[in-house]
């Protein structure tokens, strides 16, 4: 079990900054990444859809006798996760749960404010679990969602990022928050852009970030940490040459095995 990949899917690029911190700290661990690109974006797509999109994702990883399925998607996280629980053999770490610890291990954070996709924002996933954790703190929430598209066309550090930015988070600041979570695996890719028009005592943290903590923490206490040498395969459901592209810039290494598969 040790030897074996694992699984790790979202809808395009926001999986990359999930995997690509993984590499960093898990140099022997192999992967296998699928990128739902002809679904991209989740974020405004109804739950029934993103049920059905998770539901093959969630087989076509068993069939590759992962160890271990990352949902590295919020939107996914959000509204799918107990349904991908149910469906997988092996056991599934989405991106909003491990917000918790860090959150007790912070208890100096009293007003938090979330973004993420309309979906994410609207099933209040992020709010249940910060008010279970301590009732005392504020949550400010907003839905930003030409943030994937303008990641996905590579322009986070164009104009139109910066306007785009100032216009979804002029107000939420105003609010005197204290944390911001980007509560989308996207936005790791836009986080200069953010970091330049909000004040510089707001401290940020990414859900890529907190997933990575808790993956390293389960392996470890598992004993499922791999010790040979890493192979990463990446599988997309739409054009593989574009997302090479892309993924060969963001983790900044080549790639050459990207492969397009239609899941049924
Ligand atoms: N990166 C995903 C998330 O964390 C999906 C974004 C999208 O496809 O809209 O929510």
């Amino acid at each position: 079990m040790k030897k074996a990949s694992i699984g790790i899917f979202d809808s395009g690029l926001g999986g990359l900054t999930v995997m690509k911190q993984l590499i960093h700290h898990l140099p022997n661990e192999s992967f296998i990444f699928f990128g739902d690109t002809a679904h991209v974006p989740y974020g405004n797509k109804s739950p029934a859809s993103i049920k059905e999109f998770t539901t093959a994702i969630i087989k076509f990883l068993n069939s590759h006798s992962v160890k271990l399925i990352i949902v590295a998607c919020n939107t996914a996280s959000a509204v799918a996760i107990k349904e991908m629980q149910r469906q997988s053999q092996v056991p599934i770490v989405g991106v909003i749960n491990p917000l918790k610890s860090y959150l007790q291990a912070n208890p100096q954070y009293l007003r938090i404010a979330v973004i993420g996709t309309q979906n994410t924002v609207k099933s209040k996933a992020y709010d249940h679990l910060i008010e279970n954790t301590n009732s005392e703190i504020t949550i400010f929430s907003k839905a930003c969602p030409l943030f994937v598209p303008i990641i996905e066309e590579g322009l986070e550090n164009h104009q139109i990022a910066k306007i785009t930015a100032k216009e979804y988070l002029n107000d939420l600041i105003k609010h005197n928050i204290d944390l911001l979570i980007l509560g989308c695996t996207h936005y790791p890719i836009i986080k200069n852009t953010i970091k330049k028009i909000i004040p510089e005592n707001i401290t940020i943290i990414d859900s890529a970030t907190l997933a990575t903590d808790s993956v390293i923490s389960y392996l470890k206490t598992n004993k499922l940490l791999n010790n040979t040498a890493r192979q990463i395969n990446i599988y997309v459901s739409d054009e593989p040459k574009q997302f090479q592209k892309q993924t060969e810039k963001y983790l900044g290494q080549p790639i050459s095995n990207v492969e397009k598969i239609i899941l049924k």
